[in-house]
């Protein structure tokens, strides 16, 4: 295994009245990150003593172990809860790596070191602590009914955010660890407890990991989160929905194709209804669903992508009439041949249709929205000239800064 020495993590542990389990989480924490040079951020917004448990405990502590608290008076400073506490922790930890955990000990302090070496030894991005893996549980959480609204909320995220977690088994867990500079730059607005999701969809990453753990029970103190919280989370993905243009894209695209289909339809019918030729109306209703299509894609699925010169749209334009055209020979083709096989006409033509929709996300993704930035890169990649990279590509863990003691 590398060496660990130059590395250096931020650990942020938001707390609200866990006067009886932050000693614990502070010894816990020095023993699991001996060696490593890291600093504990504590964002506190208590109305009980916690923040005089945590003078005393780190004035009693020996090692390493750097231990900052900053306490939120009650108030305005405190809105946003939970989650503006963890943004508070991300803009003022110092190291390469960051980690939250909750104060609470129902994430187990000792898995911390995983975390870390995982996201060293695979150079990731980010590393989710998972429940829902082999290894891991979710025992720990209060009830039948947190459990299913835990496991309802997941699905509902997965679902609706596929590109982004596909390869995420516990998206809106407390529990994990990224590189700094994946927010860099990055506005974070998350409402509620999920600031992992908020983290994943706005954050510029690319290798992720996880590493299972178990949910533990709770020990001392209570949970702070209730059925606001749920009610909460989906405010907080309808905003990612809403402000993040690739977000939740494939659902976008359906939309628009949706209403395309349904102005299609109109037109063909109106065309029919006033005595227009058959063709004619079929060509006409297919030409406004497309022309429909275009503009809403260019303003709503991939309107980070979209051009924004008059001779880029037209290009756009033509592209997108060529893209859906292969669409539909692609639906036609297939049709054809399960008609072959299978006698079901309604079947295949739905097998059909959902090929013509992946074709046109895939040529509308790839060929049609095309981020003009990255082409050029890659030319000029390809020419042999140098690429200089993002800021969030080229931060490696050997330009890491060990922190300095703040005690
Ligand atoms: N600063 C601050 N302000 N901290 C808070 C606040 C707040 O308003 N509310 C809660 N916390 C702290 C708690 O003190 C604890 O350390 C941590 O945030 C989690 O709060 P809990 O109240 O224990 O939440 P939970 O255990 O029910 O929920 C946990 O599991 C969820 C997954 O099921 C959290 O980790 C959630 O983030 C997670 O989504
Ligand atoms: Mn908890």
């Amino acid at each position: 295994m590398k060496s660990l020495t130059n590395c250096a993590i931020s650990i942020i542990t938001p707390t609200r009245n866990e006067r009886e389990t932050i000693p614990t989480l502070l010894n816990e924490l020095q023993i699991a990150l001996a060696g490593i040079p890291a600093e504990v951020l504590i964002i506190d917004d208590s109305d009980d003593d916690t923040p005089n448990v945590i003078k005393r405990v780190t004035k009693k502590m020996r090692g390493s172990l750097s231990v900052r608290c900053v306490h939120r008076k009650p108030g305005p400073d405190r809105a946003g809860g939970l989650s503006s506490a963890v943004c508070l922790g991300l803009a003022e930890a110092k190291a390469d790596y960051v980690a939250i955990i909750d104060a609470d000990l129902q994430h187990p302090p000792q898995m911390l070191r995983n975390l870390y070496e995982e996201a060293y030894e695979h150079n990731a991005d980010v590393v989710m602590a998972t429940r829902y893996k082999a290894g891991g549980s979710y025992e720990g959480l209060d009830g039948v009914s947190r459990k299913l609204i835990s496991m309802g909320m997941k699905w509902t995220a997965k679902i609706l955010f596929p590109e982004t977690l596909k390869s995420v088994s516990d998206p809106l867990g407390g529990f994990f660890l990224i590189r700094r500079s994946i927010i860099s730059g990055v506005e974070l607005r998350p409402i509620g407890y999920k600031i992992s999701l908020e983290i994943l969809v706005r954050g510029k990453w690319s290798i992720i990991r996880e590493v299972p753990y178990q949910f533990h029970a709770r020990i001392g103190g209570q949970s702070k989160a209730d059925f606001k919280q749920g009610f909460m989370a989906l405010q907080h993905m309808w905003r990612l929905i809403c402000e993040v243009p690739h977000a939740a894209r494939i659902w976008k695209f359906l939309l628009v194709g949706f209403c395309g289909t349904v102005i299609n339809l109109a037109a063909f019918t109106y065309l029919l209804h006033i005595g227009a030729a058959e063709w004619f109306a079929l060509i006409i209703g297919a030409e406004l669903g497309t022309l429909n299509n275009f503009t809403l894609h260019n303003l709503i699925t991939w309107r980070d992508k979209r051009s924004t010169s008059l001779g880029g749209l037209a290009q756009n334009a033509l592209k997108f009439h060529l893209s859906s055209s292969m669409s539909i020979i692609a639906n036609f083709l297939l049709y054809a041949l399960l008609r072959h096989f299978i006698a079901f006409p309604l079947l295949d033509n739905a097998v059909a249709i959902m090929l013509a929709m992946i074709v046109n996300y895939t040529l509308a993704d790839t060929f049609v929205f095309v981020d003009r930035g990255a082409i050029s890169k890659m030319f000029q990649s390809l020419r042999g000239k140098k690429v200089i990279p993002d800021e969030a590509q080229s931060a490696t863990l050997a330009e890491a800064q060990p922190v300095g003691a703040q005690k």
